[in-house]
């Protein structure tokens, strides 16, 4: 069965706090924090991250999941190795060479953190292969990062089978997380082709009951 890691990138400020208790009640098994420095994506969300990564730690001790698009990583995973996030992904495409890349896997790891890697839908997992040995997860990026509420890219669901069986073959253990466009329609697909977390942001956030949102797309 899949994990489902809710997208709090569309909750509204009036009702964050409840929404957030909502979430875990509802049994989302992680937070997935989506931060956008407006320049590797032209969106800007650090500030309410942070603020709303400050009331979650307040209120619930379900582990976080957090998503950096931005460039400058490290002075971002120094920000928030206070809020002792569970997950933390990096953007492949930020990172200057692979050794900038393996750096910043060991520091995440040195911090007691488990380090993982996102490439956008046109990179291709050669790209990572690599780095997979070292990783706790590989993120799949079904939708160009930026914004939620995007359809998924029918083609990234072919680099999920793909990096499924490159660690199948391999014998490696790294997790498969998938992010963007998923709802109750497109879980089945993502999780047939080898996908064990699925990032969910406004197909459960703007539903009624989220418990029912989340369940749907586990099962
Ligand atoms: C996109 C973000 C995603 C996104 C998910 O750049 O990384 O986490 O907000 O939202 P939905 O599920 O609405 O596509
Ligand atoms: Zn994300």
């Amino acid at each position: 069965m899949a994990e489902i890691s809710t997208s709090i990138l569309t909750v509204e400020k009036e009702n964050a706090t409840k929404t957030f208790y909502d979430l875990e009640v509802a049994g989302t098994d992680y937070y997935h924090i989506d931060i956008m420095d407006g320049k590797f994506v032209e969106k800007n969300t650090e500030e309410i991250m942070f603020e709303y990564t400050n009331t979650i730690k307040q209120i619930s001790n379900i582990p976080l999941d957090v998503h950096f698009m931005v460039e400058d990583i490290q002075s971002n995973i120094d920000k928030y190795i206070p809020f002792n996030p569970n997950i933390i992904t990096f953007h492949y495409e930020a990172c200057k060479d692979d050794e900038e890349v393996i750096k910043f896997i060991n520091y995440i790891k040195e911090n007691n953190i488990k380090p993982a890697i996102s490439i956008k839908p046109k990179t291709s997992i050669e790209k990572i292969k690599k780095f997979l040995p070292l990783l706790h997860m590989v993120l799949i990026m079904t939708v160009e990062p930026g914004k939620g509420g995007q359809k998924l890219i029918p083609e990234t669901v072919e680099k999920v089978k793909e990096l499924k069986a490159y660690l199948k073959e391999n014998n490696l253990d790294t997790y498969i997380e998938v992010d963007g466009g998923v709802n109750k329609e497109t879980a089945n697909l993502v999780k047939e082709a080898g996908a064990d977390i699925l990032v969910s942001g406004s197909a459960i956030i703007s539903a009624d009951d989220f418990k029912k949102a989340i369940e749907e797309m586990k099962a």
